[in-house]
């Protein structure tokens, strides 16, 4: 079943750069997908379409049934909570403990003490940090930071789980653990995973979908396939 779909996508910023042009693209609900190419090719800005982050100058998002591009930005939570998002550089609140950070999505929406639990502890679980509860970020490895924030994007089991270079900051063997986290979230709780990475190594290992963009086009799309080597990188 389809869950992305992106047609004849354009995106031109205000200053005139032409990030996006004719994008088409469809991932299907549970894929595992890698987005690869060149710095500056427009892979964070596809993945910013997904998510709402900006809209397209031109063209058609649909994520989950929505379609992006004609949303208001008062219903843009309706998207949002179909989604996780994760990012290079962690983004935990430091004066929160493990327990709270991860809960932070649950309790600033209102949602009772007695149900955010059971779903904090079942997402602490999965990226096997239980025993950390307790901790505050500044007391965590860099891995397990990223694993603290992967917990807090699965929380609301989001059916999509979108990844812009989350292993960018972490020591291959860390790295290696997290793809292992992520791995798992793909397989045990079904969730579509998009992830843009400059990893080779985890895109040769991990045989996905490879998705390669350079100068904002599409240049390739391969089931198991491989890192393609860029000249400017
Ligand atoms: N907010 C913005 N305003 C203007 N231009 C932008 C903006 N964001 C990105 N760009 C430009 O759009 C192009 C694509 O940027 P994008 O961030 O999508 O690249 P990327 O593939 O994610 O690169 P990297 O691998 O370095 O993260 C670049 O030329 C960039 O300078
Ligand atoms: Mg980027």
């Amino acid at each position: 079943m389809k869950f992305i779909s992106l047609k004849n996508c354009y995106k031109v910023y205000p200053n005139g750069v032409t990030a996006l042009a004719d994008i088409n693209l469809e991932i299907q609900k549970g894929e595992f997908v890698f987005i690869i190419g060149p710095t500056g090719c427009g892979k964070s800005t596809l993945m910013k379409l997904l998510y709402r982050e900006e809209k397209p100058t031109k063209g058609n998002v649909i994520v989950g049934g929505i379609n992006v591009e004609k949303l208001r930005n008062r219903k843009v939570y309706k998207l949002r909570r179909k989604l996780g998002i994760i990012f290079q550089n962690f983004r935990l609140l430091p004066k929160q403990t493990v327990y709270e950070n991860v809960a932070f999505p649950l309790s600033s929406n209102g949602i009772k003490d007695t149900e955010i639990r059971p779903k904090v502890l079942k997402a602490l679980e999965l990226v096997g940090l239980k025993d950390k509860i307790k901790s505050f970020p500044d007391q965590l490895s860099g891995g397990e930071q990223q694993r603290v924030c992967i917990a807090r994007a699965i929380v609301n089991e989001p059916k999509l789980l979108l990844c812009d270079e989350p292993t960018g900051n972490l020591d291959p063997d860390v790295s290696k653990e997290i793809m292992g986290v992520i791995d798992s979230i793909n397989k045990k709780l079904g969730t579509t995973i998009v992830m843009v990475t400059h990893d080779d190594q985890i895109v040769n290992r991990m045989k996905k979908r490879v998705i390669t963009m350079d100068n904002g086009v599409v240049t390739s799309d391969v089931m198991k396939g491989k890192y393609k080597k860029h000249e400017s990188n």
